[in-house]
C-alpha cells in the first residue's frame, strides 16, 4: 500500500491524518497515510528513512517547511516565491518535488466562501510563514491591492520587497485608510486567545474578516469583527482542508470534496 505521512515537530495535534484517510476513503484510494515526529534538527533522515523504506509523499509543518524546501531537488514556482514547502512527492525521474498548497488552499477557501478577489483590496495581518506563503496565489487571483501590515514593521518591509507595487508594507499604527472588504489574519495572536490590535476604523466596508487559526470556539479576531459590524466571519479550518486537498491531488491525481470532513472536522472541535 502506497504511504504518506505528515512530519512536524510536535505532531500529535495534527489533523492531516485523519483528514487525509478520510480523503483516501472518498476517493477509494489505496494507501495509509501517518504522522511522524520528527527531531527538531534531523527532517532531512527522518524524510529519507521514510523514503527508503517506500514512502511515495509527504506534508511538512511547524517547523520543518523552510528544511524541506532546502531538502527538495525541484521546486514549484509558488514554493519558490513562499520559500517554504509544506507537500514532498517523488517524480517520475525519482527527484524529490518540493510544493506549498498552502497560498492556494486559502484561495479556494475564500472562493468556497464566496469572495470574488479579482480586484480586491486586500488587509492582511502578519508577516510570518504563513503570511508569506499566502500573498503569490492571492495576487494570481487577482487581488488589486494588499496591504501587509505587521506588529514589527521590519518584517512585512522585508516580504514586501519579494513583489511589486501591488504590496504594501506597514505597521499596524500607519495602516492605510482605504475599505478593505477582506482582512485576513495570518498572525498567530489567536493561538495564544489574543488579536492583533488594530484600530476599528479598518474594519468599516469589511465584509469578511477571516483568521487562519481555528478552534472550538470562534476566535478572538473573528468575534472582535463580529462586535463591530463585520458581516462574515471565518476561521481557518477550511483553508487547512483545501490545503490538504490540493497536496492529495498532487499526489494520487483525484481530487476530493473538501465538506464532508469538514463537518466531522466541526463535529470532534466541538466535542
Ligand atoms: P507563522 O509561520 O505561523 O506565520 P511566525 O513566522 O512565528 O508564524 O509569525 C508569527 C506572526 O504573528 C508574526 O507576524 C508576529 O508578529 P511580529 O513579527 O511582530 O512578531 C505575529 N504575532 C504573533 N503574536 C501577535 C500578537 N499578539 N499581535 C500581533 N501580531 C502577533
Amino acid at each position: 500500500m502506497d504511504r504518506y505521512a505528515v512530519f512536524g515537530n510536535p505532531i500529535g495535534q495534527s489533523k492531516s491524518p485523519f483528514i487525509h484517510s478520510q480523503f483516501a476513503l472518498q476517493c477509494a484510494q489505496q494507501m495509509q497515510y501517518e504522522a511522524i515526529l520528527a527531531p527538531v534538527a534531523g527532517f532531512a533522515d527522518s524524510w529519507r528513512d521514510f523514503v527508503a523504506a517506500g514512502g511515495k509523499g509527504g506534508n511538512v509543518t511547524v517547523p520543518f517547511k523552510e528544511q524541506a524546501y532546502q531538502l527538495a531537488e525541484v521546486l514549484s514556482a509558488r514554493a519558490q516565491q513562499a520559500g517554504a514547502v509544506n507537500t514532498l512527492y517523488l517524480n517520475h525521474a525519482g527527484q524529490l518535488c518540493g510544493d506549498n498548497t498552502d497560498g492556494i488552499g486559502l484561495v479556494a477557501d475564500l472562493t468556497r466562501l464566496g469572495v470574488n478577489l479579482a480586484g480586491c483590496t486586500v488587509l492582511l495581518l502578519g508577516a510570518g510563514g504563513a503570511s508569506r506563503g499566502a500573498i503569490g496565489p492571492l495576487l494570481d487571483a487577482g487581488v488589486k491591492q494588499l496591504v501587509l501590515a505587521n506588529r514589527t514593521l521590519s518584517k512585512a518591509q522585508a516580504i514586501a520587497t519579494s513583489f511589486d507595487s501591488r504590496v504594501q508594507a506597514c505597521g499596524f499604527t500607519d495602516i492605510p485608510e482605504y475599505a478593505y472588504p477582506l482582512i485576513i489574519n495570518a498572525t498567530s495572536a489567536g493561538l495564544a486567545g489574543g488579536r492583533p490590535d488594530i484600530g476599528i476604523q479598518h474594519l468599516i466596508g469589511c465584509q469578511l474578516a477571516y483568521d487562519m487559526v481555528y478552534g472550538a470556539k470562534p476566535t478572538a479576531f473573528m468575534q472582535w469583527a463580529k462586535q463591530h459590524g463585520v458581516a462574515q466571519q471565518a476561521d481557518g479550518l477550511g483553508m487547512l482542508l483545501a490545503q490538504a486537498a490540493a497536496a492529495f491531488t498532487i499526489w494520487r491525481g483525484v481530487t476530493p470534496d473538501i465538506e464532508p470532513v469538514m463537518a466531522l472536522l466541526k463535529q470532534q472541535l466541538a466535542a
